[in-house]
């Protein structure tokens, strides 16, 4: 029998409704003291969000650091990461969207673990140490960053989004409360509910995974039946545990130089590179048919799907020139961690572009 390799990693989860108000009893358990609370901007939702959690938290001293906005920079991860150490914290809890839980990562292990976090964007450092707890509260469905190893930050000043990957960067408890999902801006809850379906495919064909590919295929069949919160815990299970392709790395360059929202910026290409795939490996085939689909068929379900939220899925449609396909092609071409079921070229991506233009 063909030898298989893979390990299984996950926080503590606990997903449910109003789980948030027994976070007092998850805090107990780590026996910590100062406690810093990270949130995003001026949503006044997370405000509401944030007043019952330092409710819940009387008997802790608590600090709070506000203002991550999406695709988080270096800047602002780095100033985070000051606070909390002039505070001498010694337990994070991320309560927001898939950015303040990105940042709160970064805060988390460089407590433990020295230098700012341009050190560990390129590598000249290496992360050491595990960091201080982190309990993560995502106020939103889709990224999954509650469960997962990475965290992404944005380079402005070099156009870049970097994500640093890392097993110390996965929280110590996810709490998933189902309540919290339905009260974000619309927008934001739809590019990041739509990034659930690039996840579950793209960690299904990324490694030979039997975990991967069981979260993913549960991921989509939640989905399908409209199980957000449960399609998007498993779906970042899958990818954590094997990873992303093309689509993801395409979606860096349209998030980071034509500020399309992450998730949309990974629907975009998805159907063109599901097509490709299934070209080249029948496991695409097989995913597929595990969801009683067929290739085809699955494609335009995705189809359906982003047309019923209202997102638009061309490149023109963001006023993104034709002529531009060589310079996204090539930025995506940098970033491809050749996973992908078949060697991706530049040929290749400038010819998806021509497909989605
Ligand atoms: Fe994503």
């Amino acid at each position: 029998m063909r030898q298989r390799e893979y390990t299984i990693n996950t926080p503590k989860i606990i997903l449910g409704k109003g789980e948030f108000s027994n976070i007092g009893k998850y805090i107990q358990e780590l026996k910590s003291k100062k406690v810093l609370v990270i949130i995003g901007k001026k949503s006044m939702k997370e405000f509401e969000y944030l007043d019952k959690l330092l409710n819940y938290l009387k008997d802790y001293q608590i600090f709070v650091f506000g203002g991550i906005s999406p695709n988080p920079s270096i800047e602002i991860t780095d100033k985070a990461i000051q606070y909390a150490r002039e505070k001498e914290i010694d337990l994070i809890i991320g309560l927001g969207g898939g950015s303040v839980l990105d940042v709160s990562k970064l805060v988390s292990v460089l407590l433990k673990n020295k230098g700012v976090t341009n050190d560990y964007l390129y590598r000249e450092r290496k992360i050491l140490n595990k960091g201080i707890p982190l309990i993560a509260i995502p106020t939103i469905t889709g990224s999954g960053t509650e469960v997962t190893k990475s965290a992404v930050v944005t380079d402005y000043k070099n156009k870049y989004k970097y994500s640093i990957s890392h097993e110390y960067l996965r929280p110590e408890i996810a709490i998933i409360d189902e309540d919290f999902c339905l009260t974000v801006p619309k927008e934001i809850a739809i590019s990041s509910k739509i990034d659930i379906i690039s996840h579950s495919i793209e960690g299904y064909l990324c490694k030979d995974n039997s975990f991967s590919k069981i979260m993913s295929i549960q991921a989509l069949k939640s989905f399908f039946l409209g199980s957000f919160s449960e399609a998007s815990l498993f779906g970042a299970m899958s990818f954590s545990n094997s990873g992303t392709l093309s689509p993801h790395s395409f979606s860096y360059i349209l998030t980071t130089h034509y500020n399309i929202p992450h998730g949309i910026a990974t629907i975009i290409s998805l159907p063109s590179f599901i097509k490709l795939w299934s070209l080249h490996t029948p496991k695409v085939n097989i995913l597929a048919k595990s969801l009683n689909l067929t290739v085809d068929k699955l494609i335009k379900k995705i189809n359906n799907i982003t047309k019923e939220l209202g997102i638009k899925t061309r490149l023109r449609d963001y006023k993104i020139p034709f002529e531009k396909k060589k310079f996204i092609a090539s930025e995506a071409l940098k970033i491809n961690k050749q996973r992908d079921p078949l060697k991706i070229d530049l040929q290749i991506l400038e010819k998806i572009c021509d497909e989605i233009w």
